[in-house]
């Protein structure tokens, strides 16, 4: 079985991040979202892996390589345009030959992983497999309806959803898919819509199996879904300290602590992650917080958030919460007088004083 990880699309949802970062790249406790896609694929026994890019082909190929690091071997399948999740399917052909596949969103992540699903398809031989789980908004995803436990209908985003069970974006397909996404037209927003090549398998006679996913599962398009994602894993993550922690602070909970971490009279109350090299000096660090490697956080209160790569904080008056701070981002006090805000900000950014 091979993997088909789609890795295009401009996650207009998260700019401005987005206008400089690819989307699956997005941290969640200081790993690429896209790299659980990769190693939830090399848990389920899947080592060859097509990686479908656009116009973040560099930023992807730059982070993932050849797949080594994971024990996985990558190729780069270029899609021109976002025209579509079947249409990244129709050009992987080439690459998927005949062979069943996993097709995994490179923004989803799935806590339990999917290796029992693989077995499940393996086993049970459908022509595809698709993954439901209810959430309470369903217009914003593919929705099924199920009769009886069988597949009969699918619709992408729907205004009015016959059920509450979205398409997850893990699905499994033999061959057949290719029959369905060369015979399906172009949707209203002038994609082809895998739920439509779907559909087309349940009109035509294949055989779809539902299932119904539950442990968590997140699609991390949008900054609530990001920090909720950031929220789940570090949950189940352990602690651990190799940096330098004064006898002045204190940590308490799960804290994994970088190597080349100094930590200073503050205190980190789990779970949270402080990527290497990073110091928080006179601070509080609280529960769920993801800081990147090489950022400062100086006299600063901030929970419940991420922070990239090389950025500082420092003398923030009240508490930072729910926030996902970009790259080299510095956010500080001004001196007393003149009491003024002052701001460079990027394109699309969102700031919200109270
Ligand atoms: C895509 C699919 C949708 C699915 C969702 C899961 O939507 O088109 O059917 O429910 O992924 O993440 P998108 O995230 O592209 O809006």
């Amino acid at each position: 079985m091979k993997g088909l990880i789609l890795s295009g699309g401009k996650g207009t949802r998260l700019r401005p991040l987005t206008f400089t970062q690819a989307k699956q790249l997005v941290p969640v406790a200081n790993k690429p979202c896209l790299f659980y896609g990769i190693e939830a694929l090399k848990e389920a026994g899947i080592e060859e892996i097509g990686i479908v890019v656009g116009e973040t082909k560099e930023e992807i190929g730059a982070a993932v390589g050849d797949g080594s690091r994971f024990g996985v071997q990558i190729s780069y399948i270029e899609q021109d345009a976002p025209l579509g999740l079947a249409h990244a399917v129709k050009i992987s052909q080439p690459f998927l030959k005949d062979e069943p596949f996993v097709m995994y969103l490179g923004d989803n992540i799935l806590k339990k992983g999917i290796k029992s699903l693989v077995e499940e398809f393996k086993t049970e031989q459908p022509n595809s497999m698709i993954l439901l789980t209810e959430v309470p908004d369903p217009h914003m995803f593919g929705v099924a309806e199920l009769k009886d436990g069988k597949v009969i209908n699918l619709v992408e985003k729907p205004k009015e959803p016959k059920s509450n069970l979205a398409l997850v974006g893990v699905y499994m397909f033999d061959s057949n898919i290719f029959e369905a996404v060369n015979a399906i037209k172009p949707s209203w927003r002038n994609e082809l819509e895998i739920t439509d090549a779907i559909q087309y398998l349940v009109e035509h006679g294949y055989k779809v199996r539902p299932h119904i996913v539950t442990g968590w599962w997140k699609d991390t398009g949008k900054l609530e879904d990001i920090l909720e994602a950031n929220r789940l894993i570090l949950e189940g993550m352990s602690g651990k300290i190799l940096g330098i922690v004064d006898e002045t602070s204190k940590i308490n909970g799960q804290v994994f602590i970088e190597k080349g971490v100094k930590i200073k009279n503050s205190t980190i109350r789990g779970p949270a992650i402080i990527g290497e090299g990073s110091e928080i000096i006179d601070s509080y660090v609280g529960p769920f917080t993801s800081i990147e490697p090489r950022c400062k956080i100086l006299r600063t209160e901030i929970e419940n958030s991420i922070v990239l790569e090389g950025s500082e904080i420092c003398d923030i008056g009240s508490r930072i919460d729910e926030s996902l701070i970009g790259r080299g981002v510095k956010i500080f006090k001004c001196p007393p007088k003149p009491s003024v805000y002052k701001f460079m900000v990027g394109d699309q950014s969102e700031i919200v004083l109270k």
